[in-house]
């Protein structure tokens, strides 16, 4: 699974620009489904045909990114945010286009140097020497994404865009594992949700599911800073949502999670954030409602080229995901 975990997050896909990683996605699941489509948001839909309930699994193969939004005449490019950008974590980071184009973010000389950073005074620069050179390889709304290799370190792994690669990789390596279930799972890789589950509300509109689940990642709450007391951290398991910015878990779905995770001895945990959401948001509010549950990854330093996450977690959330699929969810929900 490292294998799939270093091509999933090394993969260039900002929100609205994720052609890359959707086409590497569809090489993954290759014969594994009854059917594959893309939607008009982009979404990759594929549907493993069954008689049971309509489960629909998403998990949002987009990433934060930057996108260009003028040139100047000396070549630089000045950006717009693609989803939840924190400046203090951007400036000499490294970003790459589409088309492997290459690019350091830096910023102008503050007046003052404890002065709050500024977008409109940061720039990437490409190593044009003008104008021209600049707009042979880059035009005004295309997108960047960083650039940072995959890397493990023992039993925990570092990548951009573990947000939410490392849930692409569950659904992948759940699909892989799932020789057959009593229901009829449409696995969802979402696009847009970073900037505002925009992907998995059409998705879900489209499928109108019985069920829904998402895999994201979450917060990790064991950094020197202690700040929050909030329960999920590295190594402790999956983690099963109970509430976060955008929804209360349904209690059927948060219980059944539960249930399965102590009756197969898989480690897991609670999740509690008080802001950001995931998809499961969006399929929650479906039509009349869809009763949803998510399983996260606990990760640190969410939204930085550096996102970090455990090996082990991974391997329960995959094992989680996968038992809960094996129930009957029509009898096990009604
Ligand atoms: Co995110
Ligand atoms: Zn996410």
């Amino acid at each position: 699974m490292k294998d799939l975990i270093k091509r999933m997050t090394e993969t260039h896909g900002p929100s609205g620009s994720e052609e890359r990683i959707r086409e590497q996605i569809k090489k993954e699941i290759r014969g594994l489904a009854d059917s594959v489509r893309t939607d008009t948001l982009g979404n990759l839909i594929a549907v493993k045909r069954g008689r049971g309930a309509k489960v629909m699994v998403a998990a949002h193969m987009d990433e934060i990114g930057f996108m260009v939004s003028h040139v100047n005449a000396n070549g630089f490019l000045r950006f717009s945010s693609i989803g939840g950008i924190y400046l203090n974590n951007i400036i000499s980071q490294r970003v790459i286009f589409a088309d492997g184009t290459v690019g350091t973010i830096n910023e102008e000389r503050a007046e003052n140097p404890s002065d709050a950073k500024r977008m409109d005074k940061m720039y990437i620069d490409i190593g044009a020497k003008d104008k021209k050179e600049a707009e042979s390889k880059v035009a005004i709304g295309d997108v960047a994404g960083f650039h940072r290799p995959c890397e493990f370190l023992g039993g925990r792994v570092i990548a951009k865009a573990m947000d939410d690669r490392i849930g692409c990789a569950v659904m992948i390596e759940a699909m892989r594992r799932l020789k057959a279930s009593p229901n009829e799972v449409h696995w969802v890789f979402t696009t847009q949700e970073e900037v505002g589950l925009r992907g998995a509300t059409t998705a879900a509109f489209g499928v109108s599911p019985d069920v829904g689940i998402a895999i994201d990642v979450t917060g990790a709450f064991d950094t020197p800073d202690e700040k929050p007391k909030l329960p999920a951290v590295l190594g402790k398991g999956a983690a099963i949502k109970v509430k976060d910015g955008g929804m209360l878990a349904h209690p059927a779905v948060k219980k059944l999670m539960v249930d399965t995770a102590k009756a197969g001895r898989i480690a897991h945990q609670l999740d509690i954030l008080e802001g950001g959401t995931t998809d499961g948001a969006a399929i929650y509010k479906t039509r009349s409602g869809i009763p949803t549950g998510v399983i996260s990854v606990p990760t640190r330093y969410v939204h930085s080229p550096s996102e970090m996450v455990d090996l082990g977690d991974v391997e329960a959330t995959v094992a989680l995901l996968t038992a809960v699929l094996k129930l009957d969810l029509k009898k096990k929900l009604s």
